[in-house]
């Protein structure tokens, strides 16, 4: 393996400087001759956002140092980023909106240990899309780690659809979201949810305030004023599922019956109308369990904030975030999203039906399960469009097929979320109870802590019940326009 001990001096690393150092690196490739890698490409061809991601490695693990003071509103941060090469690499990108960028350095990760010194590498950029030219080319096969060094003031992202994610200030802090792209204002990454690595991420606040993560806390410290909270998750987590939550919070850890560590974090203003929906989150973790199969990680949990602060519910990982006060439909939700969305990731964002339509019937047979409406009742309301207080949104319904949304703007719409349970219903129609249950617990387990698309589901459930014919409800319910002619 090529040692990348060199650390080089005198680059030109400022943005202005760039395409004089690229042209000279190019010049460079040109004159030394033998095979040569390639740039990796500037995204992974998402359909509905084709320059998220990045092309030409793997992400295995994440490492964020991260400080952040509300009152001037700065992050600095330091990531480090251990990824595997799928191609000869002359370059490569990073999803970063935002920022400065301070330093950049590659290094080689020789099997086992942490391999030489790490080489200063210029950098370029335009965009969202941070390109790393590293001293030395990576080989295909080889792991490698980047570094980057970097500051400033995080922005807010107002997405296709209207609503924000990105870095959010709160009233007392910060709330870092990420669906479907807003990762990318707090670290530099690869921002697509096809490339899930594990986590560290360490978080220093001034004293008296916390930061919340994904994860289990490992260690808590406090000097000279600033305190540090550090996070780690050990299985895969798509950056979308990233949070940091930065603010005065009620922290409490219990356990679930098997032990399952429940942290949840809740802002003072909340805590007395969450005391109760949050005491039913062991109960709804026992329903989901049973029905959905074990669950895929080491904690779980929730983080409550205003409703000021941030307007929707996110599946954020094994601590999804609510807007003030969760009813028991909302926990369910994004807590059946650990399996549905979490564990089993969509492999491009045309795929979040396999997320919201999962999620969405989790309530639908908690409904069942607990004296309220059937699953069958709830579908055929929808289907007679009487569901909804608005004929408008009854509508909306059929506006586009679940699996074939029709813009970026329109990837959280009804036809996603409920006609995409429409859809589950209708195969829990065909197969029976006994066989539905095993399809939601067996594509769980088949795909944990993966990715998976609309062919694979429906490849999965052709294999699950051979004898049945789905081709209406694929036709008909999953890719067809309008409204299908029976229910
Ligand atoms: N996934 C969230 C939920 O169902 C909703 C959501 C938040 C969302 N942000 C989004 C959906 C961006 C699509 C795109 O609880
Ligand atoms: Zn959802």
């Amino acid at each position: 393996m090529v040692s990348r001990a060199r650390r080089i001096t005198d680059v030109p690393r400022s943005s202005a400087a760039a395409p004089f150092a690229l042209a000279i690196a190019l010049a460079l490739t040109a004159c030394s001759g033998g095979v040569q890698g390639k740039p990796g490409a500037s995204g992974v061809s998402d359909p509905y956002f084709p320059k998220l991601g990045n092309g030409g490695y793997d992400v295995t693990h994440y490492d964020l140092t991260l400080s952040y003071d509300p009152g001037t509103k700065r992050l600095k941060g330091t990531a480090e980023i251990t990824a595997k090469a799928t191609q000869d690499l002359s370059a490569f990108n990073l999803d970063l909106k935002g920022l400065d960028v301070d330093e950049v350095t590659v290094g080689s990760v020789e099997s086992g240990g942490t391999g030489g010194e790490d080489a200063d590498a210029r950098w370029n950029r335009a965009g969202h899309e941070l390109t790393v030219r590293p001293h030395d080319d990576l080989d295909k096969g080889e792991t490698f780690r980047t570094t980057v060094r970097y500051s400033g003031t995080p922005e807010t992202l107002t997405d296709p659809d209207g609503s924000e994610e990105g870095w959010l200030r709160t009233a007392d802090g910060a709330l870092a979201l990420g669906e479907p792209t807003g990762s990318m204002t707090w670290f530099p990454g690869n921002h697509h949810p096809s490339d899930k690595a594990s986590y560290d991420i360490k978080v220093t606040v001034p004293e008296g305030l916390q930061a919340v993560s994904n994860g289990e806390l490992k260690d808590e410290t406090t000097l000279n004023g600033r305190a540090t909270f550090t996070w780690h998750s050990a299985e895969p987590m798509a950056s979308y599922v990233a949070t940091v939550a930065i603010g005065t919070y009620d922290i409490t850890r219990t356990a679930t019956k098997n032990g399952l560590p429940v942290i949840v974090a809740v802002d003072p203003t909340q805590a007395a109308a969450s005391k109760k929906p949050l005491a039913s989150i062991p109960e709804i973790m026992e329903w989901e369990e049973y029905n959905f199969g074990p669950y895929p990680f080491s904690s779980t949990g929730a983080i409550v904030d205003r409703q000021d602060d941030v307007d929707y519910a996110l599946e954020t990982q094994t601590r999804p975030v609510f807007p003030g006060a969760p009813d028991t439909e909302l926990l369910v939700h994004e807590l059946a999203h650990q399996w549905y969305g979490d564990s089993v990731t969509p492999k491009t964002w045309r795929d979040m039906w396999l997320n919201e339509g999962f999620a969405t019937y989790a309530e639908w047979l908690w409904q069942e399960d607990h004296d309220g409406d059937t699953a069958e009742e709830t579908f055929n309301s929808l289907y007679q469009g009487d569901y909804y207080d608005d004929p408008d949104l009854d509508e909306a319904l059929w506006s586009f097929p679940p699996a074939k949304p029709s813009s970026a703007a329109h990837i959280s719409d009804s036809p996603v979320y409920e006609r995409g349970a429409m859809v589950l219903h209708k195969i829990r129609q065909t197969v029976g109870d006994d066989t539905f249950y095993d399809i939601l617990q067996g594509w769980a387990a088949a795909h944990r802590h993966g990715n998976a698309d609309t062919a694979d589901f429906t490849a999965y459930v052709e294999k699950s019940a051979p004898d049945a014919d789905f081709t209406e409800i694929w036709e008909d319910w999953l890719y067809g326009e309008g409204k299908p002619a029976k229910p």
